[in-house]
This record gives C-alpha cells, sequence and structure tokens, in this order.
C-alpha cells in the first residue's frame, strides 16, 4: 500500500473550522447553516483524520461517518491489515478512493487541510501523537486513559492549552442518560453530602485479541505447561516458545515505540497490550477513564483530585508476558481543602473485591445512587424511573451530550469546550495512576493537588513519569 502523503486535495486548504480558528471567532454558527441535505457542502465539512484501527478505532470512526458535516479523509495505523480494513470501509462508506493512507502519523498531521484527529493507538504512544497533533494545531478525538504516565498526561494538557484545540476523551459514559441522570442526583444533593464512593472496575486480564488459546495450545507438550501468559517468564521453555518473528504485516519496532525493547510476542500486541506495564496499565487504567470518570462527574471533582493515595495489588512476576495486577484495591482521601465539601471524601477503586460493585456508587448522609452500563439503583426508588430527574429536582444542570462524537463535532464548530475536555480526562485518570504507583512502591502517598506533585517520596516521584527509547522524545 502506498502512503499518500499528498497529492490533490478535494476539500478547500483553508477548511471552515480553520478560518474560523484562523480568526479567533468564537462564534457559534447556526444549526440551519450546517443541516439540509444531511451532507455540508465541502468546505463546510470537518475533514478528519483516523489514527488506530483496532477495537475502539472503528466504532469511533463509524460514529463520525455518520455525521454529515464530517469527512474522513485519512487513516493511519501499523498495521498494513488494519489500514487496509479502515481505508476498505471509509471509502465504502463514501463510494469513493479518496481516503488517504498513512503509516507515520506525523505525515498525516502534517496536512494542513486535515481539521482534527481520532486517535485510538495503545497508551504507550497518546502522549507523542497527541502532543504532536495539538501543536499542529489539530482538534483531537483522544482516547482514555489520557496518557501512559502522569508526566506525559500533562505535556497533553500542555499542548491542548497552548494551541487552544478542542478535546473530547474517549470517556463516552458521560453522554449516556443514566450516567447524566445519575452524577445529576449527587450533584443536586439528593442524597445529601458525600462522604464515600466506590468505584467498581474489572479485575484479572481479559483476552480482548483472542489468541490466548492458541497461545497455551502452543505451550501443551511442555512439562508444567503455563495456564496463562501471567505465568511465563523469561528464560524458561515456555518464553522460548511465546516468542516469534513479527508477521510481516505490523511494523513492530514502530510500534513499541517510545517503550522499553521487547521481543515480539503475539498475545501483547494487539489489545492486550493493555496487560503488559511496558505498553499498558492494566484494568486499572483500562476503566479509570470510565468508572472513575463518572465518580468525578457527579462531585464536581473535574479539576480536583486525591490527597492520598494508598493502592495494594497482587501482581504476576514483573517480567511476565501478562504483567499487570489481576487484583487491586485503591483508598484515596479528597481533603475538604481542595474541594467544595464540608468534610473530606473518600473513593475507593477496586478490581476484584466482589462488595465493591462494578460500576460507580456515591454514599451520602441522606441516600445512594449506583449507575454501571445499562444498570441503576438508587436509595429512592423515584429516582430510578425514567432516563432524567424531573425537572424541579434539577437544579444544577449537567453538561448534556447524547452523542459523543456529535458532541466534538459541534465543539470543533463552536470552540466551546467538550463534555470531557482535556483537563477532566486528565484529573479522572489521575487517581488510577496515582494508585498504581502507590501499588508499586508498597506505600501510601501525599499528592499535592495544585502542585500536582508526590510529597517527600523520591523514588514514588520518578515513577510519575518513563524513560523513552531513543529516537523518540516527548518535546
Ligand atoms: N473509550 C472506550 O470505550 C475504549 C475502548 C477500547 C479501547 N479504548 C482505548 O483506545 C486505545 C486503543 O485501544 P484498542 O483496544 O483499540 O487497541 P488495539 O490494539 O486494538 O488497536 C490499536 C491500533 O493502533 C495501531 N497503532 C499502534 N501504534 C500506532 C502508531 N504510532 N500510529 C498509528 N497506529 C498505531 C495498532 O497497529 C492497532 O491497529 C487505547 O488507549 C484504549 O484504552 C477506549
Amino acid at each position: 500500500m502506498k502512503d499518500q502523503t499528498t497529492g490533490s486535495n478535494p476539500l478547500s486548504p483553508l477548511t471552515r473550522r480553520n478560518f474560523l480558528k484562523a480568526a479567533g471567532a468564537v462564534m457559534i454558527l447556526p444549526r440551519s447553516a450546517w443541516a439540509g441535505t444531511g451532507r455540508a457542502s465541502a468546505s463546510n465539512r470537518i475533514t478528519l483524520g483516523v489514527m488506530g484501527w483496532g477495537m475502539i478505532g472503528p466504532s469511533n470512526t463509524k460514529s463520525f461517518l455518520a455525521e454529515g458535516d464530517c469527512q474522513v479523509v485519512a487513516a493511519c495505523d501499523l498495521d498494513k491489515n488494519r489500514l487496509q480494513t479502515a481505508v476498505d470501509t471509509i471509502n465504502g462508506h463514501y463510494g469513493n478512493k479518496d481516503c488517504a493512507v498513512y503509516h507515520d502519523y506525523r505525515e498525516l498531521l502534517a496536512r494542513d487541510d486535515i481539521d482534527a484527529v481520532m486517535i485510538a493507538i495503545p497508551d504507550h504512544w497518546h502522549a507523542l501523537v497527541a502532543t504532536a497533533a495539538a501543536n499542529r494545531k489539530k482538534d483531537i478525538y483522544g482516547e482514555k486513559p489520557l496518557a501512559k504516565t502522569v508526566a506525559e498526561q500533562q505535556a497533553i494538557v500542555k499542548a491542548v492549552e497552548q494551541n487552544n484545540v478542542i478535546w473530547q476523551t474517549g470517556s463516552w459514559q458521560r453522554s449516556l442518560p443514566n450516567f447524566h441522570k445519575a452524577a445529576e442526583i449527587v450533584r443536586n444533593g439528593l442524597i445529601g453530602t458525600v462522604t464515600r464512593v466506590e468505584v467498581g472496575l474489572p479485575d484479572g486480564h481479559y483476552d480482548f485479541a483472542g489468541n490466548e488459546p492458541a497461545f497455551l495450545k502452543k505451550m501443551a507438550s511442555l512439562p508444567n505447561a503455563p495456564t496463562s501468559p501471567a505465568q511465563v517468564v523469561p528464560g524458561t521453555a515456555a518464553w522460548k516458545l511465546a516468542v516469534t518473528e513479527p508477521p510481516p504485516e505490523i511494523d513492530y519496532e514502530r510500534w513499541i515505540g517510545p517503550s522499553q525493547y521487547e521481543e515480539y510476542i503475539e498475545c501483547r500486541v494487539h489489545l492486550n497490550w493493555r496487560w503488559n506495564y511496558n505498553t499498558g496499565g492494566g484494568q486499572l487504567l483500562d476503566w479509570i477513564g470510565h468508572h472513575g470518570d463518572i465518580a468525578h462527574w457527579g462531585l464536581g471533582f473535574d479539576l480536583s483530585g486525591p490527597s492520598e493515595i494508598e493502592g495494594h495489588g497482587e501482581f504476576p512476576p514483573t517480567t511476565a508476558i501478562w504483567n499487570t495486577a489481576t487484583k487491586y484495591r485503591i483508598e484515596c482521601t479528597y481533603r475538604k481543602e481542595v474541594t467544595h465539601y464540608p468534610g473530606d471524601v473518600a473513593i475507593t477503586i477496586a478490581g476484584g473485591y466482589p462488595e465493591i460493585k462494578s460500576g460507580t456508587k456515591w454514599i451520602g448522609t441522606d441516600g445512594w445512587v449506583w449507575v454501571d452500563r445499562e444498570k441503576f439503583d438508587a436509595s429512592n426508588p423515584e429516582w430510578v424511573k425514567g432516563d432524567s430527574l424531573p425537572d424541579n429536582l434539577r437544579k444544577v444542570k449537567l453538561y448534556e451530550s447524547l452523542n459523543h462524537q456529535r458532541n466534538f463535532l459541534d465543539c470543533v464548530k463552536s470552540r466551546k469546550p467538550t463534555i470531557t475536555p482535556v483537563q477532566t480526562a486528565h484529573h479522572s485518570t489521575l487517581p488510577g495512576h496515582l494508585g498504581l504507583i502507590s501499588m508499586l512502591v508498597g506505600r501510601k502517598l501525599q499528592w499535592d493537588v495544585a502542585e500536582e506533585k508526590i510529597l517527600n517520596d523520591s523514588a514514588a516521584s520518578e515513577l510519575l513519569s518513563r524513560p523513552y527509547r531513543a529516537p523518540w522524545r516527548l518535546a
């Protein structure tokens, strides 16, 4: 497949959104300017490049394809097969052959006629690509968790704010009515003063890529054959069997990118990279941007964070193929000095503790409310009924969005914040990062919420960032 980094541009080089940005405009366009036939004229469309065609990239892209004022003009991936599927899907939708193909995200970002990008690549790549995109003035739909480390998140926040670009995080639960209703119940004080919140996340490792059975079959003839990649460590016969040449369709050298170089093992690359701390953050970081994000939303903590964090986890050997925590529990204290609450608020984040149910549960002095995907319960059965609270209870009305990708496009045009802007994503993810660091160093952490630094613990502070493999550098 040939890269098309230049070539004729079907769209105006100064697209509508770039024009608004260049003019420093903050006006909101009337919907009629975009509505009508269902497809905006070419010069009015937001041009989008999509990066990463794995689990979530395709579904994000399909939502963008469905919007008439958005034109997906480019796709980028390091796996040729996946890239081909992306291009076929996009071109199939439009009935043309216009989608440009990129292997190197920098070439896609170099195009002046691309307004916005959707980034759905593994966590270890988020910071490099997102900061480069912001520096190229692209508006960004980026995935959760914001980045692999706290320092990388801070770099993304800085780049997005300095360049004044729109950011939407893939924390799409905020665009669903049941999560919105739960958060409004809490924000309107219906459960009284919140004292405690429980955030239940998954435990263990899920074989998202579906390659664990083949892996185990390969191991079956070994004496003491492993029953999970989490048992396989370097220097063993099982490890030797696990390591292979990368398949020709993947540029593995680039895929591993800024992370430490590791031999290719299929079940820690596509999708299952989550279970290896070199590239992902386990279930904790995979999910903190969902139920942890919702916990913060209900509390109004989008710009706040925990002052004290104590995490405990159970881990496979650190060098195992899958080495992320299989079970974890993090106790966070949000001090009243850094929130608008009259007292401290305790948040427990746990995976593998059945008493902490999946989802988000806020407990207050006058009641409680619990929400999970397609699940809802509350101390007052009246609150359970319907998609939203009765209007008389909604003195505080939270941001409303019923479609996360649509909300992004609307904000690209209006230049107003999305429902999950970059600071929100940063703060929603912090308890996950800090909880993981506490688990790894084996002690309680003190976090300075305003200065964003760990107090009096140099070993823990070192884990706020990570070394990059040359030649990659986070500017
Ligand atoms: N919001 C959600 O509900 C949700 C769901 C799943 C995943 N995610 C997030 O989306 C991101 C991607 O996860 P996934 O499960 O889709 O991963 P995946 O492994 O299935 O797909 C990632 C794709 O990115 C490509 N890629 C890797 N590095 C790249 C680079 N430098 N340039 C271009 N392409 C590159 C890979 O080749 C792969 O095809 C992660 O951050 C994940 O946490 C969010």
